[in-house]
């Protein structure tokens, strides 16, 4: 349809259609077997009316349902407007790829770039057209449950990964899916890492580590935004006028819908700046928050406000016309069934060629912590005691896995019966995964079935069969549900009965390697303590248990690098890498150690430091090289650096590239990634990895909050994480 007509179309609609259309419910609304007069309408008190204007819907899938909601609801609809079905298509629609947390640790966009291809084509054929995604929140405090969405505590990789994923969802031929990019703004850093808490950032932080990567996203063209739960600088997101139209539209140019998240319209009046329901409906929606999702606020307000001269109708043109103008790109007007279709779903989902790219995923995002004595890899002929509540264990997927079906999941025990068979394998749960003190509120996520254990037997059957192995493998970790939303802890330890069992294992002195599942990083001191390899594998999703297997055994050599810091301790959170020196760095005070930025009780460096992660290769940095040690304003310095493979086993090095700005304006933090490489060295090969430096790289927000860069010293550091580099200089010389 021509702009024009969509003019006209608007202009056609009564103001219950225009609202109609800012207003989103779930499925269930519109599901044939339940009466709508009755059913869920009934429990957030909206009108038979509303449910027929409702212009999307969320979190309803498959071909067959969605075309027959859409048929129906079309029958019904007096202007034609097709509905937009909206869903959290996370981390793989049916080919369930590892948590965005893991995928960061591939240091690897275009590979992510993919999975996200993968989700849009078999989402889209089972009649999505947007996908709640990507989380681009960034995250630096562990206890935070959602920091398994996200790409990681860096603002260069998070725009990275931003902008891989959006070009993933958007620029395909014909299997698209519409990104919306959230949680709008500065969700990752609540106060104590406390599930939808307050966010303080002053604006300079938010501008130069928050923002960049939602923008990215904007930049790569993702259709919509979603606001967050979240009050910045006291005021909440979804009703943050100089967040949604000064920043979003004025400054960024942003022109797609805005959506709350879900309830977050009506949630305004607990944050204490809506008086009721008609006051929160007038201050989101004068904000810019276009879309209700899930409350009845929009559907029920915005009339009265219009008719009582509280709010100017335009607001309420202007948000329609924008949903109108993405059914319009999307094609909807012509075609509101868009690709969907049953037989692609079948020859589609779960095809072969996406789960053996899933399996590559799992491969390249599981992080080796610890490989005491090459403890790994095993031979294959090595007798395995595989022992642990995630040995046989299909929730692997993590939080936002409810499309996925977790029967179909390769377990660990499965992977390694694939790659090696099961006859130098014995296998058992050894403990429970949860403390009987562990509290787990169920999501409705599909998890396979925890049967109770006899604790005692099945922790002598553990030592039965490690006893007589060569090796243990134990499988340990948190709950899926520990993590995600609603999942922040106030510890990062494994449940006491985890921890019991690893010692009793330990005391049968035989080489452990752990497998550590987990939507976060986790305290790992006591563990590495006790046990020879640890293997981070996050929640790595369908094709967990073959990926884990072939790292395990040498099939392949292990490259994931954190993209997120190991505390030492909680008590370390937020811990990042690219913090600011302060007045008193524990490293270089000339006061007392006392009087230095430290604790007296624990290191102020993480256990494991961002950027880290080891491999069954041992890669030698030298030979930095600059080719000027003066940088002009449009000129370009190349970096270069010479990587050996010391060892005879093929590997991937991912290289790092860190700059730091010793003396500007507004305190530089001590180094930021600038850029990354993967690179295939082969054993006892030496490769010659080069970067580029220009101007740009070195902009930061200044004190008029702008970007912009100042002349000076730099140094430059290359390296295998961000600790671990070799350092050189330059100058900046505008
Ligand atoms: C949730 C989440 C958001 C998700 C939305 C729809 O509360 O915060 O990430 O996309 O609701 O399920």
């Amino acid at each position: 349809m021509k702009r024009e007509e969509l003019k006209q179309l608007l202009k056609s609609m009564t103001i219950e259609e225009k609202i109609g259309q800012l207003v989103q419910l779930s499925g269930n609304f519109f599901d044939e077997d339940e009466s709508i007069a009755t059913g869920p309408i009934s429990q957030i008190g909206l009108s038979e009316e509303v449910v027929h204007n409702t212009g999307s819907i969320l979190n309803t899938f498959g071909a067959k349902k969605l075309k027959d909601i859409q048929k129906r609801y079309l029958d019904k609809s007096n202007k034609k407007i097709p509905m937009i079905f909206m869903a959290d298509v996370i981390n793989g629609y049916k080919t369930g790829f590892p948590i965005p947390l893991a995928l960061g640790c591939s240091f690897d966009p275009e590979m992510v770039k993919k999975t996200a291809q993968i989700s849009a084509h078999e989402a889209s054929v089972s009649g999505l057209h947007v996908t709640f995604s990507p989380m681009v929140d960034l995250v630096r405090d562990a206890r935070w449950g959602r920091v398994m969405e996200s790409y990681g505590e860096d603002t260069y990789l998070n725009c990275e990964f931003s902008k891989a994923m959006v070009q993933g969802y958007q620029d395909n031929e014909k299997y698209n899916l519409s990104a919306c990019v959230k949680h709008f703004a500065g969700y990752g850093a609540p106060i104590g890492g406390r599930e939808y808490n307050t966010v303080e950032l002053g604006e300079r932080t938010l501008r130069e580590y928050y923002l960049p990567a939602y923008k990215a996203a904007i930049d790569a063209g993702s259709h919509m935004v979603m606001t967050s739960f979240n009050t910045l600088d006291g005021i909440p997101a979804t009703s943050n006028e100089w967040l949604l139209r000064e920043l979003l539209r004025e400054e960024w140019g942003f022109e797609g819908i805005v959506i709350s998240d879900h309830s977050a319209v009506k949630e305004l009046i607990a944050h204490g700046v809506a008086e009721d329901e008609k006051d929160a409906a007038k201050l989101a929606l004068s904000a810019g928050c276009d879309i209700d999702m899930m409350t009845s606020i929009y559907s029920n307000n915005l009339k009265s406000l219009v008719e009582e001269s509280r709010l100017d109708e335009s607001y309420i043109d202007e948000a329609c016309m924008r949903v109108l103008e993405l059914k319009n790109k999307l094609g909807l007007f012509e075609n509101p069934y868009g690709v969907a279709n049953e037989e692609e779903e079948q020859k589609v989902h779960l095809c072969k060629k996406y789960r053996d790219f899933a399996c590559d995923v799992v491969t390249k995002t599981c992080v080796l912590l610890q490989n005491k004595n090459k403890a790994l890899p095993l031979s294959k002929d090595t007798k395995v005691a595989l022992i642990g509540p995630f040995a046989q264990n299909k929730s692997i997927s993590g939080m936002w896995s409810f499309t996925t079906d977790p029967e179909k999941v390769v377990t660990v025990e499965n992977g390694f019966e694939n790659l090696v068979g099961l006859k130098n394998i014995q296998c058992t749960k050894g403990s429970a995964l949860l403390d009987d003190t562990d509290e787990i509120e169920g999501f409705g996520l599909p998890m396979a079935k925890e049967e109770k254990i006899n604790a005692k037997e099945e922790l002598e059957k553990a030592i039965s069969i490690a006893s007589n192995s060569d090796v243990i493998v134990l499988a340990l970790g948190e709950h899926p549900l520990q993590s995600g939303e609603g999942g922040a802890r106030g510890s990062l330890l494994l449940p006491k009965v985890q921890m019991n069992l690893l010692k009793e294992m330990r005391k049968l002195n035989k080489k452990i390697v752990v497998l550590l599942f987990s939507g976060r990083p986790l305290e790992v001191k006591e563990i590495q303590d006790n046990c020879d390899a640890l293997l981070q594998c996050w929640f790595p999703g369908l094709e967990g248990g073959n990926g884990i297997a072939k790292l395990v055994y040498g099939d392949v050599n292990p490259s994931g690098r954190l993209s997120m810091s190991l505390p030492y301790s909680v008590g370390q959170c937020p811990v990042f890498y690219n913090s600011l020196n302060t007045g008193r760095p524990l490293s270089e005070t000339s006061h007392m150690k006392r009087f230095s930025s430290r604790y007296v009780d624990m290191p102020n460096d993480p256990l494991y430091c961002f950027g880290y992660g080891l491999s069954y290769s041992e890669f030698k940095y030298d030979n930095l090289k600059l080719s000027s040690h003066e940088l002009t304003n449009d000129g370009v310095i190349n970096v270069s650096i010479d990587i050996t493979n010391t060892s005879d086993v093929d590997g991937c090095e991912v290289v790092q590239l860190y700059i730091r700005d010793v003396v500007a304006s507004i305190a530089r933090p001590v180094k930021e990634l600038k850029g990354v490489k993967r690179v295939d060295i082969k054993g006892n090969e030496t490769k010659t990895v080069t970067f580029e430096i220009n101007e740009e790289m070195l902009r930061f927000v200044g004190k008029d909050m702008k970007f912009i860069s100042e002349d000076g010293k730099f140094e430059v550091f290359v390296g295998k994480n961000s600790e671990e580099t070799i350092k050189d200089c330059f100058v900046l010389n505008k």
